[in-house]
Parts: C-alpha cells; sequence; structure tokens
C-alpha cells in the first residue's frame, strides 16, 4: 500500500518530512499556521495537490487562533511558494467556506477526500493510454507522496501496474531537489513497480535507443490554452518527444487548472537559492565563488503535449477548459 504524506489529527497536522527521504521516515507535527507555512516554504511537503491538501488543514489550524483575522492566516499561506496553483484553489475555497458559515474542518478534509478519488480515476482514465509492457519516463515526485495519496502521473503509472500491463518506469533524478531519485523511486521500491533511476540528461539518448514509449508528469498550474507549468526539466521532455516522436502526457486534477490565465507566459515561476543547485544533500558540489541560477519549474507550452489526463477524462490542451465545466 502506498505512503500517506500528511495525517489529520483534529488539533495538529503530521507531516511526512519529504526533505529526509529515503533515508529516514521523520513526522513533523504542525500545531499552527505558521508551521504549515513554513513547512511548504522549505518544501518538507511539496507536490501541487499535497501543497493545497495541507495548506486547507493550515487555515482550519490558523482560524482557531487568528478568529477575527482570517485573511492573515490566508495570506500567510499563500505567500509561502508562487507556482502550483492548487495552493491558491484551496485556500480560497477554505476562505469562501469561513464567510458561508461552512464547517472548515470538514471543508479540509474534503479537499483532501476529493483529491484522493480525482487520483484513482485519473489512473482508471491514463491506464487507457498505457500499452502492454511500456516503458515509461517519469520527471520530479507525483505520487503519493505528492498529493492526497495514489498521485497523478505516478497514480496512473501505478493503475497501470496494477491492473497486470508489466510496465517498467524510467526515473528521472530530477536535479536539485532530487524529487525522482529520493521520493519517486521510494514509492516504486516500496510497491514493487520495475524502474532504474536516470540522470537527468540521460532521457534523449534513450529515445533515441527506442527505450522510451511515452513520457507522463503532472502539472503545477495549467492555463486556459493548455500551457503547462510542471518542475523544471519538464519543456525539455516534451521537446525531446516531439524529435522523437513519442506521446507526451501530463495528469493533473482540475484543481491544477487555473482559469484566470490564458498563456504560460503569465505564470509565476519559482526562482529558489543558488545554494540548492551549489550542494548535493549537504554536500557542496560547486566552487563557493561561482552564482548560480535557480529556477523550479518551467512552461511546456501545449502545442508540445499530446493530451491532458484529468479526474473528468483525457482532453487536448487546447480544449482542457471542457474539464471545468
Ligand atoms: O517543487 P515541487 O517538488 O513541489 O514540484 C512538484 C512538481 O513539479 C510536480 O510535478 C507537480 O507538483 C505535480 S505533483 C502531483
Amino acid at each position: 500500500m502506498e505512503v500517506k504524506p500528511f495525517i489529520w489529527k483534529g488539533d495538529r497536522l503530521l507531516l511526512l518530512d519529504q526533505r529526509k527521504l529515503p533515508h529516514k521516515e521523520e513526522w513533523l507535527e504542525l500545531k499552527t499556521y505558521e508551521d504549515v507555512a513554513s513547512a511548504i516554504k522549505d518544501m518538507a511537503v511539496r507536490g501541487a495537490p499535497a501543497i493545497g491538501c495541507t495548506a486547507a488543514y493550515g487555515f482550519v489550524l490558523g482560524v482557531k487562533i487568528q478568529k477575527e483575522n482570517p485573511k492573515l492566516v490566508y495570506e500567510t499561506l499563500k505567500n509561502t511558494r508562487p507556482t502550483a496553483y492548487n495552493l491558491f484553489w484551496a485556500l480560497d475555497r477554505m476562505l469562501k467556506a469561513l464567510n458561508e458559515g461552512k464547517d472548515i474542518e470538514e471543508e479540509a478534509k474534503l479537499i483532501e477526500r476529493e483529491d484522493y478519488e480525482a487520483n484513482r480515476k485519473m489512473g482508471e482514465h491514463g491506464n487507457e493510454l498505457i500499452p502492454e509492457g511500456a516503458k515509461i519516463l517519469t520527471h520530479c515526485n507525483t505520487g503519493a507522496l505528492a498529493t492526497a495519496r495514489w498521485g497523478t502521473a505516478l497514480g496512473v503509472i501505478r493503475s497501470a501496474h496494477y491492473s497486470g500491463k508489466n510496465v517498467f518506469v524510467w526515473v528521472d533524478e530530477t536535479r536539485p531537489y532530487l524529487q525522482g531519485s529520493r521520493l519517486t523511486a521510494w514509492e516504486l521500491l516500496k510497491e514493487g513497480i520495475p524502474h532504474k533511476i536516470i540522470t537527468d540528461s540521460t532521457a534523449g539518448f534513450l529515445m533515441k535507443k527506442g527505450l522510451v514509449d511515452l513520457v507522463i508528469v503532472g502539472a503545477d498550474r495549467i492555463t486556459v490554452k493548455g500551457d503547462v507549468a510542471n518542475k523544471i526539466g519538464t519543456y525539455t521532455l516534451a521537446v525531446l518527444c516531439k524529435e522523437h516522436n513519442i506521446p507526451f502526457y501530463v495528469a493533473a486534477p482540475t484543481s491544477t487548472i487555473d482559469p484566470n490565465i490564458k498563456s504560460g507566459d503569465e505564470i509565476i515561476i519559482e526562482e529558489r537559492s543558488p545554494q540548492e543547485v551549489k550542494t548535493c544533500g549537504e554536500c557542496p558540489i560547486a566552487p563557493e565563488g561561482s552564482d548560480a541560477y535557480h529556477l523550479a519549474f518551467d512552461v511546456t507550452p501545449s502545442e508540445l503535449i499530446t493530451a491532458i489526463i484529468t479526474e473528468k477524462g483525457v482532453f487536448k490542451p487546447e480544449e482542457i477548459t471542457k474539464a471545468l465545466e
């Protein structure tokens, strides 16, 4: 059975610290909305849907203390990471629920439950696109750890595996946070899904050699036009897929679709500390005097995407808003 990345305890949120994986399974106990905001900012939890779910629970913790000032709680949680739309979607939904006098704890639980159910549905829809024995390449971590369990792109791979399709997974290591080698490989290993870790620069040559049947990735934000922001390196994979005539799929719940922006150029791309590029774990891997440029995400234009898999079905990227109807 796949892992659960966070557990709501009514007065606190238990969070599996993803910075420590795969070596240590350490749980953080988050008691305040400030604790939750720091956990999102420092990437103890990451992955667009998981960020949305934990922010919703953070809002519940915050409103208990800041009864007179829920906007402060909302703003603090919102100002943690700029790219993943699920964060803003979840917080807007929580604020609306509060203003409508709903039970906000129930609303947060519903957001979590809906995300899990959406993942299972994406798994079913996506599995129809996966051939028997497919060699699948994936980037970053889009599994149980990045969601309320099961996963988006990795959820589709899970569904294919459990339907007996004998799939094999190429896992991009995903520098510099190593979501692929640390987290995706850890999830696949736990469940006995055949895989091998590759450096990010290996993908093109494997495609040339005919060793990749399809690529499937997740998304942090999808625009009305079907452009997709996702982990840095995604765009490169999409270009390589075009060159080698390989299908390039995106799997994401409808909570990742931003109805307010048309083009990917409008997406704010998070820039993180150069220090994360200049080290691997705690170990320095670059001259102290050299600077580094660390963009956490890139944007893949809709023309390079074969299809977007959502819980509502499979859509052409340019028709993605149909998933919101
Ligand atoms: O920086 P991260 O680890 O939060 O980035 C995560 C990704 O880019 C994922 O591909 C995306 O959030 C989809 S997770 C289901």
